[in-house]
């Protein structure tokens, strides 16, 4: 498939595909931008090979599509991080405890307005193979469930709780009584310029459904993350090679950084763009 200006080749029928044809480095034509875009929201994961890019220049493609957002983990004294506010170091090594991502999550909905999307620019690989980052379809999730649980889902608020994977999973507690963000959001919202219902709840942030006793709150989650995690129709799979940066759809997506190459080494720098609060 080609567009006018930029070459599309999918990953899977409904979801992530390669762009060819851009130099990320140089500043997008208008043409060239509407084209990313209508792309953006039609696959929701592009993968962009053969970049090089400097931090502003892959911060100057994020700012294309809105204000850069600061990771909470910034604030946290413990979090090894390039100096840049904008800039989130993902980094595994053989001395790593943990790495960053690894189970399904949406970036950061603990925030009162989530990115609307991600930049992950992987600059090394590990030798040998791996460190792949899965991603699944968050409408999709939401079209396969029956419609009476489509519709009980929908009367439902979920809480998402920033200490659940920093301090949870992380160890990074913030200094003296400062916490991380906890925000509440609908079960499933609309995507703001598609128009379609999203299933938004993810194993990374969300901690329980409001008005529901605490076991069954458990069970309706596990059920929902048993669906995302053992459902491989919902997902595609983005193999990195080095200078390759993937710009995904943080409204209509989860992912997971997939742990498989200890003790080798992967490289990579985010940048996010802010997005605005999820409603139904
Ligand atoms: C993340 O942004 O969650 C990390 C994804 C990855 O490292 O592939």
């Amino acid at each position: 498939m080609r567009g006018a200006n930029i070459g599309i080749r999918p990953l899977t029928p409904h979801l992530g595909a390669e762009v060819e044809g851009v130099d990320l480095s140089q500043p997008l034509t208008d043409t060239q931008f509407a084209d990313i875009q209508r792309a953006f929201l039609d696959w929701s994961v592009l993968v962009f090979r053969d970049q090089k890019l400097d931090r502003e220049q892959h911060k100057a493609f994020g700012r294309r599509f809105g204000k850069l957002h600061v990771h909470p983990l910034k604030a946290s004294p413990g979090y090894e991080q390039h100096g840049d506010p904008e800039i989130l170091v993902v980094k595994t090594t053989a001395k790593s405890k943990f790495t960053a991502g690894d189970g399904w999550h949406t970036d950061v909905t603990c925030d009162a307005e989530p990115p609307m999307g991600s930049m992950l620019y992987v600059t090394q690989v590990p030798p040998n193979g791996g460190g792949d980052t899965l991603f699944a379809d968050m409408y999709r999730a939401f079209d396969t469930l029956s419609a009476s649980m489509q519709r009980y889902l929908e009367s439902l608020t979920a809480v998402h709780d920033g200490a659940r994977p920093y301090v949870g999973n992380y160890g990074y507690a913030l200094p003296g009584t400062a916490t991380y963000p906890k925000n509440e959001h609908p079960v499933v919202i609309k995507h703001p310029e598609t128009g379609k219902k999203v299933l938004f709840v993810n194993s990374g942030f969300t901690t329980h459904i409001k008005g529901l006793k605490s076991f069954e709150s458990r069970a309706l989650l596990d059920m929902l993350f048993a669906h995302i995690a053992s459902t491989p129709s919902l997902t595609c799979r983005v193999q990195w090679q080095p200078n390759t940066l993937t710009f995904w759809d943080n409204r209509c997506t989860q992912h997971h950084a997939v742990w498989d190459y200890f003790p080798d080494t992967r490289y990579g720098e985010r940048v996010s763009i802010v997005g605005e609060r999820p409603s139904a």
